[in-house]
């Protein structure tokens, strides 16, 4: 392995398979030889860790729109600093489930806080470390998946209203059609194999 390891995340809505998928494609790119490190956000560092701990409980008006995204954002600094970036750097592969684009998704677009004004505030924090790929796992069932998973019991943002989670989908949509290069939106029905394989055609050009 010689150079920098890719950066890939995994988007998309509740309940969509993205957990499920970052292990089905771990495996697969490790079959190629790949030598990757899987992580998730908020976390993936110990300090993130502690404010994913922050973010997930307590009630929705635990913290203002503007306070939430920030808190995404200093998270994700550690994230980046202590996990991500070394691992690139020594030639390992970063899968990530979720990344920057759930905050656009979730604070700029479905907050009102504006995916422009969202996207300059992670700049700061994660500066020129956005992912090589991003594949936003699309299906309409993803709420019905997550509820049956979790007996009604969501956490802090799963748990807002359905028109909550109709514009992070429209959201999600509009992040790629600005990015197509690297934002991909992948069909999520069907068997979680038949994902995978999807998940793999769109990182064709990017494997060694
Ligand atoms: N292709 C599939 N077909 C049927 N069920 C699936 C499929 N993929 C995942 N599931 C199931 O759907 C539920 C949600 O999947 P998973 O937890 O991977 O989604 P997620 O996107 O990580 O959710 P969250 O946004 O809550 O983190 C789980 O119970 C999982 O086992
Ligand atoms: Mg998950």
């Amino acid at each position: 392995m010689s150079g920098r390891g890719k950066f890939i995340s995994l988007e998309g809505g509740e309940g969509v398979g993205k957990s499920t998928q970052v292990k089905a494609l771990a495996a697969a790119l490790r079959q190629r030889g790949i030598a990757l490190v899987e992580t998730r956000e908020p976390g993936g560092s110990d300090g993130a860790e502690k404010i994913r701990e922050l973010l997930l409980t307590g009630d929705d008006g635990r913290w203002s729109a503007r306070a939430e995204a920030l808190l995404f954002a200093a998270a994700r600094a550690d994230h980046a600093e202590k996990t991500i970036r070394p691992a690139i750097e020594a030639g390992t592969w970063v899968l990530c489930d979720r990344f920057v684009d759930s905050s656009l998704a979730y604070q700029g677009g479905a907050l009102d806080l504006g995916i422009a004004e969202v996207r300059a505030v992670n700049q700061f924090a994660i500066g020129e470390l956005f992912p090589d790929r991003t594949l936003v796992l699309a299906l309409a069932e993803g709420g019905a998946r997550a509820r049956a998973r979790d007996n009604e019991d969501s956490d802090r943002i799963g748990g807002r209203p359905a028109g909550y989670h109709q514009r992070v989908d429209l959201a999600f949509r509009q992040i790629a059609a600005e990015e197509p290069g690297r934002v991909r939106i992948v069909d999520a029905s069907g068997s979680p194999d038949e994902v995978t394989r999807r998940l793999l055609d769109q990182l064709e050009d990017l494997l060694p």
